[in-house]
């Protein structure tokens, strides 16, 4: 007992990058870093990242998303570019968890698991508004339609009652992106279906779903994968659709808007 005691501190004091490790897990403690992001604070408790979630280089960065995800190394090198920003000072080559917290940079309103910072804490895992986003996840295969529909109802839900909403077209970008990673980590990336318990799990314990099941893929994600399942999901988020063959729906005047009356008058 006492040695695995001793074998588990050792290891998640010790911790460098490329050690992680699907088995071996262990929560942020009072002085780690953690941020708005469940894949990488799911990463640092796995120890991919230090553990501490302080010193985040390129070359760590490559290795954690590498090891774990089997994401290749210049994907992983394009969100490491995207994110050093975070960090204040001039040229810096890494960046801490809890620099992503810094809100309106990278962290944003209408987030899936996290409160918008007008509320409180935009970080930590929100069960209230998990649940909120969970309510549109209504089959036990998610598939794009699903997670666009959680999207859009995290976003009016927001607006609605946060005065302070800001909701950027580079947001919407980072947006459609954070909603496609669960595909891309735990589903299928040409068809956008991904197992609901997966990615209810990996939200609310922030660590890989292997107990369930999940495996790291056999093939390397790559930067089209992810274009290709955010652009599914941004086709989902469109609230139009045809109207079913043969419905009078069809052959509906523009009663509401007075475009006819207009046109007549014009
Ligand atoms: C350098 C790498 C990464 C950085 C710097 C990063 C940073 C962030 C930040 C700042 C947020 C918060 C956005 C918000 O306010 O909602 C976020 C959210 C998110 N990230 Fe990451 N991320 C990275 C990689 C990944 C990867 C590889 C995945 C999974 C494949 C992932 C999955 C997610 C998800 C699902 C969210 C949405 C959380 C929510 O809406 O509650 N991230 N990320």
């Amino acid at each position: 007992m006492r040695s695995t005691v001793v074998t588990l501190l050792s290891f998640s004091c010790g911790l460098v990058h490329g050690q992680g490790t699907p088995d071996f897990w262990q929560p942020g403690g009072p002085d780690d870093f953690r941020g708005p992001c469940p894949m990488m604070n799911t990463l640092a408790n796995h120890g991919y990242l230090p553990h501490n979630g302080r010193n985040i280089t390129k070359d760590v960065v490559i290795s954690a998303m590498g090891g774990a995800l089997n994401f290749d190394a210049a994907l992983a090198s394009l969100m490491f570019d995207q994110a050093i920003h975070i960090n204040p000072e001039p040229n810096a080559t890494w960046f801490t968890l809890d620099q992503l917290n810094v809100h309106g940079i990278l962290e944003h309103d209408a987030s899936l698991s996290r409160s918008d910072a007008f509320f409180g804490n935009n970080h930590v895992f929100n069960q209230t508004v998990f649940d909120e986003t969970r309510r549109f996840w209504t089959s036990s295969v998610l598939d794009p339609n699903q997670l666009a529909n959680s999207k859009i109802a995290r976003q009016i839900s927001s607006k609605a009652f946060n005065p302070t909403y800001t909701f950027t077209s580079s947001t919407e970008q980072f947006s459609l992106g954070e909603v496609a990673a669960p595909v891309i980590a735990f589903g299928d990336v040409f068809t956008g279906a991904v197992n609901r318990d997966l990615v209810e799990y990996f939200f609310v314990h922030e660590r890989l779903p292997t107990e369930l099941g999940w495996s790291r893929k056999t093939s390397v994600v790559t930067l089209n994968d992810i274009l290709r399942v955010k652009d599914m999901i941004h086709n989902a988020t469109s609230l139009i659709t045809e109207a079913p063959p043969g419905c009078p729906a069809s052959k509906r005047r523009d009663l509401h808007s007075g475009g006819r009356l207009y046109q007549r008058r014009a």
